[in-house]
């Protein structure tokens, strides 16, 4: 891949390497980190595979010109940039033209801090520019306008306020072993920033899980990613999160492909630990009997800090325990204890974020 800033922008700190070089490097230290001789590998395309990106914005106060930039990769220096080779198509394309039209318009340029990106395969963009200033109706006025010539979908933030001047989510249909599904994809809350990845990582997930008559238990579910997909392989579903807009998102996800068998609840980890313990009653549960579930799984996808000890802990009551993590650290910790009473079935790793030392990793376990 040919890139402008490789070595100055800090972002692909593999630049050096082609994308199989340093695939092949990484898989390397997971295979040795983890002892396992043949993981499963699944591939990022090797440029325009991020779907979601952020940008500060550079002002060169001398000619009052604008540009997009990074971080470099001394932390504190700021690199200008005029293009991303990693961002997909459709960003790669709205990234010259909305940095010209805000140029060219004092109320929209002036303190831009950042701007964020999120797109999807059918070719949606939602642009959230945020600011240093406070942003009003003058502003969204400016905006709405922007939005009309660009058609995007268009978010203003500033300190304590957020302007939505379309709407505040793109659509993105997933395809799963060749069955689409649709996603509403928000502003915030998490998303997986690799989409042909992330097709692959649920793909792989319900081959490695047979159909079943038992129900399944997910923490850390996010929109439904993997929850709403993986439904099918089950007589019912329990999916928790500690994120409010995530969870409202997942419910209209699940209206969006006609899933019946989901309930989701905004719990965290530690919360559902202590409702399935029967060691403290929330309202959030009302309606929801969880005395008439029968889990055989639990699936697992936590944030980089990996699982904390009560719910390491607690994934342990169920017999098979599927486990996909974004920091291998933190599944190595999780896995040393979790070995004691479980073997590992099937293990992959997910080239999520090509070009940095980063690899998602997925573990299916059973008890031994
Ligand atoms: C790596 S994301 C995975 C989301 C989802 N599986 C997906 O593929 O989009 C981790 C999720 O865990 C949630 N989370 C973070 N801490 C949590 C906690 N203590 N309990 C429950 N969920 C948590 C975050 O809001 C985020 O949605």
């Amino acid at each position: 891949m040919q890139c402008n800033y490789f070595g100055l922008c800090g972002s692909c700190t593999l630049h050096k390497m082609d994308y199989e070089t340093q695939l092949s490097y990484k898989v390397e230290q997971i295979k040795a980190q983890f002892g396992i001789d043949t993981p499963e590998i699944i591939r990022s395309n090797p440029e325009r595979f991020r779907t979601r990106a952020e940008f500060r914005i550079f002002h060169d106060y001398d000619n009052g010109a604008i540009s997009y930039a990074m971080h470099g990769f001394e932390r504190k220096k700021i690199v200008p940039i005029d293009a991303c080779s990693i961002v997909s198509e459709a960003i790669a394309e709205m990234m010259p033209k909305l940095l010209n039209a805000i140029s060219q318009n004092e109320m929209l340029r002036h303190r831009l801090y950042s701007v964020e990106f999120l797109s999807s395969s059918t070719g949606e963009v939602l642009v959230t520019l945020i600011y240093h200033k406070k942003i009003d109706d003058v502003w969204l006025h400016e905006a709405q306008k922007l939005a009309e010539v660009l058609q995007i979908d268009l978010i203003g933030r500033s300190r304590g306020v957020k302007l939505i001047v379309t709407k505040e989510y793109i659509h993105e249909t997933l395809q799963i072993d060749g069955k689409p599904w649709r996603f509403r994809l928000y502003d915030t809350g998490f998303t997986q920033p690799n989409t042909h990845v992330n097709e692959q990582m649920i793909g792989w997930v319900k081959h490695h899980v047979a159909l079943h008559k038992s129900d399944l238990l997910e923490l850390y579910c996010g929109h439904g990613n993997f929850t709403i997909p993986l439904s099918e392989q089950f007589n019912k579903v329990l999916a928790t999160e500690i994120s409010k807009r995530s969870i409202q998102s997942a419910k209209e996800n699940c209206a969006l492909n006609s899933v019946e068998n989901i309930a989701f609840v905004r719990l965290s980890a530690e919360e559902l630990t202590q409702a399935l313990q029967k060691e403290r009653v929330f309202n959030r549960l009302k309606g929801i009997d969880l005395d008439t579930y029968d889990f055989s799984h639990v699936f697992v996808d936590p944030p980089r800090a990996g699982l904390d000890d009560k719910t390491r802990d607690f994934v342990q009551r169920f017999e098979n325990i599927i486990y996909i993590s974004c920091n291998p650290e933190t599944l190595q910790r999780d896995l040393e204890s979790l070995k004691k009473n479980y073997s590992v079935e099937n293990f992959a790793v997910f080239d999520q974020f090509a070009y940095t030392r980063h690899l998602e990793c997925g573990v299916i376990l059973k008890r031994k």
